[in-house]
């Protein structure tokens, strides 16, 4: 039994294969490969596209899917191991997962990080929980990566450009009011990387670089096919040239549970907006964001709403590579 936990535990050809069955199921999407399979989603933050395309892609295979939210009245969950339970959760993880593996064939999770403690954040605790508890695949539907944000990116950028092999990929940060995940720009660059693409991290100081253990993925990766992570500070620099902008914000990890001071960073670059004006140092690149997205804060209308930007197809193919992903969980 295989999870769906990060792109790094699975091969290229492996993800190339699951995108090649979305393209697929995207030409004639409706078929029974998932007659009478339920997968659960549990929901421990907001969503507008993950909950949908989950839903109704176990539909148009035949399947369905329960969803599962502390607010749609579930019992409040412990995920640490060996602790005395007299506190606000009534049950542990380990039921909890066990159980919905009597009930489920899939359980798919999403957890975002606590923003209090990185360190603590970044052991992902609630997602390797399930996974170890549960008796069926579990799929990452975003905790402190996004991978399936991250296959139907490549699935878009394919699309439109074929192979994407020494492409020049900029992850450019953009200014948000709130300090957000870093889940989806931590899934960019590994993708990036292991897809062929030239990957540059565009930031504003090093506070904002990512955390290290996908930097070293991304750097390992990138370096088996002869290209290297940039990471860089200079707007100018990054766009030049660029094939693809991958657009996002991030707070910055080294204030996780400190924010009043790096707001005060933060707002030092609104400037980092993706707008024509940068857009015109590339190489006529696509542009993509993960959505939701916050028009004129991140990207001007003007490129949002422009032929470049591949937001909607990246949307879309969510279902697509979702479909094949619980497909070959429960092949
Ligand atoms: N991109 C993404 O995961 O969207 P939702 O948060 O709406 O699910």
């Amino acid at each position: 039994m295989k999870h769906f936990l990060n792109s790094a535990d699975w091969s290229r050809p492996e993800l190339q294969a699951m995108i090649d069955d979305a393209r697929a199921m995207k030409a004639g999407p409706t078929s029974e490969a998932l007659k009478n399979k339920t997968i659960a989603l549990l929901f421990l933050n907001n969503s507008l596209r993950t909950r949908t395309s989950f839903d109704v892609g176990a539909r148009q295979l035949g399947g369905h899917a329960v969803v599962l939210s502390p607010s749609g009245g579930m019992w409040p969950l412990e995920f640490e191991d060996g602790v005395v339970m007299d506190g606000d959760a009534e049950e542990h993880v380990k039921e909890a997962a066990k159980v919905l593996s009597r009930y489920c064939d899939m359980i798919g999770i999403r957890a975002f990080p606590k923003f209090q403690d990185w360190q603590e954040d970044r052991k992902d605790k609630i997602l390797n929980a399930f996974a170890k508890y549960a008796d069926v695949p579990v799929v990452n539907m975003e905790t402190i990566t996004h991978p399936c944000q991250e296959m139907a990116h490549v699935m878009a950028l394919q699309e439109r450009l074929g192979t994407l092999d020494g492409k020049k990929f900029v992850l450019t940060w953009t200014y948000h009011p709130k300090p957000l995940n870093t889940a989806v720009a931590n899934s960019a660059l590994m993708i990036a990387a292991k897809f062929g693409m030239a990957p540059t991290l565009l930031c504003p100081t090093e506070d904002y670089i990512l955390d290290e253990r996908y930097i070293e993925q991304a750097t390992k990766d990138a370096g088996a096919h002869g290209a290297a992570l940039t990471i860089s500070h200079d707007i100018n620099e990054a766009y030049e040239g660029a094939d693809v902008i991958y657009v996002k914000s991030w707070g910055a990890l080294p204030f996780f549970g400190n924010w009043k001071p790096e707001k005060k960073i933060r707002d030092r670059f609104k400037h980092f907006i993706v707008d024509e004006e940068k857009m015109a140092l590339t190489n006529n690149a696509l542009v993509s964001h993960c959505l939701p997205m916050r028009r004129n804060v991140k990207m001007t209308d003007a490129v949002f709403d422009s032929q470049n930007c591949i937001a909607y197809e990246e949307a879309e193919n969510r279902l697509h590579v979702q479909k094949a992903i619980m497909k070959a969980l429960v092949a």
